[in-house]
C-alpha cells in the first residue's frame, strides 16, 4: 500500500456554509434570503428547507468542539448576508454581527483558523426583488457588505474568501440551467464586477493576510481527441473557469463566445475592467468531478456541450467519482497562473446511517478521499504549489433542494434529533491530519 505525506504546514480543514447549517432562518432580526424563499415556495407540499438545518445557530459551541476533535486547522464558513443586513443594504442587524463574533471567538479559542466566506448563494430576498445578480447595482451593494464585514471582523479574521463559486449563481444558473444566454452573460460580468469591488473593499477595510475565492472547477475533458472536441473543451474551460480567474487577476476576459460581440453581450462598460481586476492572493478550487465536452455545431454560442461521461462511475445521486480531475485542474491552474492553490472543496455524497451500535461506517467516503488526496499529492509532486485542502463538509447538512437526502459530512447529523456522530471518515481524516501519512 503506497504511503505519502503532504508538505509541512499543509492547511488541513473543512468547508461549510451558513444556509446549509445555521437554521434560525428568521431569528434575531435575520431577513429573508433567496434560499428561504425558494424552499418555502412549495408550501402546499413543503420540501426540505434550511429553517432548522443543523441548528448551528444555537449549537455552534458543541459543533466547534467537534471541529477541534476532528483536528481541523482551518474552518471555512460563510456569513449570511441577510443576518447582517436584513434588506441587503442600509440597516445593520447588531444581533447578526454578534452571532459571528461569538463563532469567530469560539473558533480562535479552539485553535482553529477562521476563514470567512462572504457569500455562499444566499443573498437577501429584498435584493432579488431588484433583480439579484442581473442588476448592476448588486456590485456596489455587495462591496459595501463585504467592506462592513472586513471592518468589523478584520481584527480577528485574517483570511477572507470573497465568494463561493461565482460561475454557479451566474452563468451556471442562467445559461446551463435556464438556457438564457443574454441574462447569463450579463450576470457573469456583474458578478465579476462585484467580486473586484468587494476585494478592494476588504483590503481597504481590514488587514487581511490573504483573500481568495472558491472557483467551481471540474476537470474539463474533450469527448475525443479530435481537434473539434479539444477546441470545444477549451472554450468551455475559458467560459466557465478562466473567465472569472483571468478577469480578477489580469483585468480581461478570455475569448470564448462565437456568435457576436462578447464584450457587448457581457455588458462591459468603460472603466469596468479596472474594477474587475483585483488580484487574489491564492486560488481556491472546488473539484468534485469532471465535465466531458463535445463539439456540437448546432450550439450557436460556443459550439460545445457537456455530454454524459462514457465510462463514468457514479456515486449515489449521480455525481461521478473522477479523482484524476484533481490532478488535471491543479496542474493546469498552476501552469496558467503560478499562484498558491487551495483545494477549497472536495467531497462526496454517500448516504450512510448509524448501525445498531451507533457506528457510521462510510467506507466509500474514506476510499473516495484517499483517492482524491492521492491525486492532490501527485499534482504537488508535479510542481503545483498546493497549500491546503478543505473537505466538504464537516457534518451532513441541507444540500440545497435535496435537504438531508444528500449527505456529504464527515459527521453524521440527524436533523430530527440533532444528534451528531463522527463517521468512520471523520476518524480517518483526524488520523490523516495528526499523522500526515496517507495510505491508499
Ligand atoms: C458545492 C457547493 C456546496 C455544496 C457542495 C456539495 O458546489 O459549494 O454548497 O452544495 O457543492
Amino acid at each position: 500500500m503506497p504511503t505519502i505525506t503532504f508538505p509541512e504546514g499543509f492547511d488541513w480543514g473543512c468547508a461549510t456554509c451558513a444556509y446549509q447549517t445555521e437554521g434560525a432562518w428568521n431569528e434575531d432580526g435575520k431577513g429573508e434570503s433567496v434560499w428561504d424563499y425558494i424552499t418555502h415556495m412549495g408550501n402546499v407540499n413543503p420540501g426540505p428547507n434550511g429553517d432548522t438545518a443543523c441548528d448551528f445557530y444555537h449549537r455552534y459551541m458543541e459543533d466547534i468542539a467537534l471541529m477541534k476533535e476532528l483536528g481541523l486547522k482551518t474552518v471555512r464558513f460563510s456569513i449570511a448576508w441577510s443576518r447582517i443586513l436584513p434588506e441587503g443594504k442600509g440597516r445593520v442587524n447588531q444581533k447578526g454581527l454578534d452571532f459571528y463574533d461569538r463563532v469567530i471567538e469560539e473558533m480562535l479559542a479552539a485553535g482553529i483558523s477562521p476563514l470567512v466566506n462572504c457569500y455562499h448563494f444566499d443573498h437577501p430576498l429584498a435584493l432579488q426583488r431588484e433583480g439579484g445578480w442581473t442588476n448592476r447595482d448588486m456590485a456596489g451593494y455587495f462591496a459595501d457588505y463585504c467592506g462592513l464585514l472586513a471592518a468589523h471582523y478584520g481584527d480577528r479574521v485574517k483570511r477572507w474568501m470573497v465568494m463561493n463559486e461565482p460561475w454557479v449563481f451566474s452563468g451556471g444558473l442562467y445559461i446551463s440551467r435556464m438556457g438564457d444566454w443574454a441574462t447569463g452573460l450579463r450576470a457573469m460580468h456583474i458578478v465579476a464586477l462585484a467580486h473586484g469591488m468587494a476585494t478592494h473593499a476588504i483590503r481597504a477595510a481590514g488587514k487581511p493576510e490573504s483573500i481568495t475565492t472558491a472557483f467551481d472547477t471540474p476537470g474539463i475533458y474533450p469527448m475525443s481527441d479530435s481537434e473539434g472536441d479539444r477546441a470545444a473543451a477549451e472554450r468551455r474551460w475559458r467560459m466557465r473557469d478562466a473567465f472569472f480567474i483571468e478577469g480578477v487577476q489580469a483585468g480581461r476576459y478570455p475569448e470564448f463566445y462565437l456568435n457576436g460581440d462578447q464584450e457587448e453581450l457581457l455588458g462591459v462598460q468603460p472603466g469596468d475592467m479596472e474594477l474587475v481586476k483585483a488580484p487574489l492572493d491564492c486560488l481556491g478550487l472546488n473539484v468534485y468531478a469532471r465535465e466531458v465536452i463535445a463539439y456540437v455545431p448546432s450550439d450557436p454560442h460556443i459550439n460545445a456541450r457537456a455530454v454524459v461521461p462514457p465510462d463514468g462511475v457514479e456515486t449515489f445521486y449521480g455525481m461521478e467519482v473522477y479523482p484524476e480531475a484533481v490532478h488535471q485542474v491543479l496542474t493546469r491552474m498552476w501552469g496558467d497562473y503560478h499562484m498558491p492553490l487551495w483545494m477549497t472543496e472536495i467531497g462526496c455524497n454517500y448516504v450512510d446511517f448509524p448501525d445498531a451500535n451507533g457506528v457510521v461506517s462510510d467506507d466509500r467516503r474514506v476510499r473516495f478521499l484517499q483517492r482524491y488526496f492521492a491525486q492532490m499529492h501527485r499534482a504537488i509532486q508535479d510542481g503545483a504549489d498546493v497549500r491546503g485542502c478543505h473537505v466538504w463538509t464537516i457534518m451532513d447538512s441541507v444540500e440545497w433542494t435535496a435537504g438531508f437526502e444528500m449527505r456529504f459530512g464527515l459527521v453524521y447529523c440527524d436533523p430530527a434529533t440533532q444528534q451528531r456522530i463522527i463517521k468512520k471518515s471523520g476518524h480517518w481524516y483526524r488520523d490523516l491530519i495528526t499523522t500526515n501519512c496517507l495510505q491508499y
